[in-house]
């Protein structure tokens, strides 16, 4: 009989993680004998438990990382996918021969979203506009230059961060101030917030859309609550938008792939389960 194969998500505190519930529903849909199950890991004890996962009758055959163990995730890993080593952080590994791969999947989660809630949100793919430049932004960036945009703008209060990524993804990434936001959106095809701007209970300032081009999406990758302060206001504003729900859904595909051995879907049935669980468990 073929092994239970196992996977995990590392991370510490680990008791928010929602990828428990979401790799468990998609085990029990396809019918696989495997199991996926959150693991408190200590910054200190993150090394030791990396290289156990390379011994012969390990436990797991690989991953999900969460905070704090993105960067050494990175660092520990055999060899880095390009986009993980572009972006600087992991979240997804596996093994391949023994080695230890790391890869980043929410630049694929974040595509995937758009792609099922909205087809056809590139629109020319001429602007893409940024609002952020901390660790979360990262990934995102990269996959709007990756997807083609001309011009990926990246708009932070700290104009050196943005100046930072700009720098390091090259030209068509260009930084911004927040004093120029709105001059940065002329044009834009999709507006991306990847701040925590009005979740702390502060107003978030009032942000004008209408500079954005005709039919442009306007999405969030914060997902608690669905409905953030800047989703809102572009819905009043007339204005498309997805919430960051489905980046969280879609990022967890490739790593169930690469564990398990199918590709799973996210079904409406998914996004309701993940929602019921974050009204009791808040
Ligand atoms: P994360 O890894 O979640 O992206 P981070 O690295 O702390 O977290 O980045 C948070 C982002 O939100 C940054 O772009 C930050 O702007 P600064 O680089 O200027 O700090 C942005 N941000 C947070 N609170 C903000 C606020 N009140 N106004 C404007 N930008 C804010």
């Amino acid at each position: 009989m073929a092994e239970t194969r196992r996977a995990f998500v590392a991370g510490f505190p680990v008791t928010h993680s929602r990828s428990p519930l979401i790799h468990g529903t998609w085990l029990k849909a396809y019918g696989i004998d495997g199991s996926y199950e959150a693991v408190a890991v200590s910054p200190e004890a993150f090394e030791s438990f990396a290289t156990r996962l390379k011994k012969p009758g390990s436990r797991y055959c690989g991953g999900n990382i969460t905070i704090p163990h993105k960067e050494s995730a990175f660092r520990l890993a055999d060899r880095l996918e390009p986009f993980a080593e572009e972006c600087g952080a992991a979240n997804t590994l596996w093994l391949e021969d023994g080695r230890l791969v790391a890869g980043n999947t929410d630049g694929y989660g974040f595509l995937g979203n758009l792609d099922q809630a909205a087809p056809g949100w590139e629109g020319r793919r001429e602007a893409a506009l940024v609002l952020g430049a901390g660790g979360a932004s990262r990934a995102v960036v990269l996959a709007l230059r990756d997807r083609g945009f001309s011009e990926v703008r990246v708009v932070n209060r700290t104009l050196d961060r943005a100046r930072a990524l700009a720098d390091r993804f090259g030209s068509r990434v260009s930084p911004h101030g927040l004093d120029t936001l709105g001059e940065a959106m002329a044009g834009a095809d999709i507006f991306v917030n990847t701040t925590s701007l009005g979740m702390d209970g502060s107003a978030a300032p009032e942000i004008d859309f209408s500079a954005l081009a005709e039919g442009a999406v306007v999405t969030d990758i914060v997902y608690v609550p669905l409905r953030t302060p800047i989703l809102k206001m572009a819905e009043k504003q007339g204005r498309r938008t997805i919430d960051g729900l489905g980046m969280l859904l879609h990022q967890a595909v490739p790593g169930f792939e690469k564990w398990f051995g199918v590709r799973p879907e996210v079904t409406p049935e998914l996004r309701a389960a993940v929602i019921a669980d974050m009204e009791t468990h808040r």
